[in-house]
């Protein structure tokens, strides 16, 4: 049994009834919060308390919990996914706080993800990015061969692997100055250019991707870094420089 003393907390939320209202800070206070709840816990509190006292609940994304899906994107206290690094605000617990702490608590916020209502944005514009990129070609006629039999240098195995552990939370994009997207929409080039399977589109991919992106409305990276240090699966810079790499490349082919 716990025997740790509950929080009180006074929080901050960002209120917006739909895409056109204007939205506004709201203050709300909560009690007795467990340091050891997550953050999404508490969130889940507070909607129990506003629903008990017939007022709307707060409207947030959330899936799974535990830092896979890339969903709970909350902007807290002006960092993505709140103050400790390498974790999705479903990570963050409550002992990250103090008692008597204000908390401010605002979704991400980039043109190319408009909130849709409170702390929920749209985050399509990642979706058509991934589907520009389109699919990898595989021969599916007679017996499918087995992965291990493609041979894959150690090195960029564990580079793609890195790569792909991006899930496409947006706190790169939120966290930018520019609203760019080139960590995520480097990430998923990567994962690709560094396989055998994915060379057939290699060219075509990152031309899509980088088009669509651009045409989404994101904005330019200025090597300033921010996402790098903000991405809760820590994504490596490197694969900007990367995409840079193929898409010159591509570009010089395709001319
Ligand atoms: S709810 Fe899935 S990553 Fe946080």
């Amino acid at each position: 049994m716990s025997t740790t003393k509950g929080m009180n907390l006074t929080l901050k939320v960002w209120r917006q009834k739909n895409s056109q209202a204007q939205g506004s800070m709201e203050t709300y206070k909560v009690s007795d919060i467990s340091p050891d709840s997550s953050f999404l816990e508490m969130m889940d509190i507070l909607n129990e308390q506003l629903v008990g006292e017939n007022n709307e609940p707060v409207a947030f994304d959330h899936d799974c919990r535990e830092g896979i899906c890339g969903s709970c994107s909350m902007y807290i206290n002006g960092e993505a996914h709140g103050p400790v690094k390498g974790v999705t605000t479903c990570q963050l617990h409550m002992r990250s706080f103090k008692d008597g702490d204000t908390i401010y608590i605002e979704p991400w916020r980039a043109k190319a993800f408009p909130v849709i209502k409170d702390l929920v944005v749209d985050r399509g514009a990642f979706d058509r990015v991934m589907a520009a990129g389109g699919f990898i070609s595989v021969n599916t006629s007679g017996n499918t061969q087995d992965a291990n039999a493609i041979p894959i240098q150690k090195e960029n195995a564990d580079k793609a692997m890195d790569a792909a552990t991006c899930i496409g939370c947006g706190a790169c994009v939120a966290t930018c100055k520019n609203a760019s997207a080139m960590l995520f929409v480097s990430a998923k080039v990567s994962q690709f250019a560094l396989l055998p399977q994915g060379q057939v589109e290699r060219q075509e991919r990152v031309l899509n991707m980088v088009k669509q992106m651009d045409e989404e409305g994101f904005g330019n990276c200025s090597n300033t870094g921010a996402c790098e240090v903000e991405c809760p699966k820590g994504i490596s810079l490197e694969n900007i420089a990367r995409m840079n790499r193929e898409y010159m490349s591509a570009s010089i082919s395709a001319e």
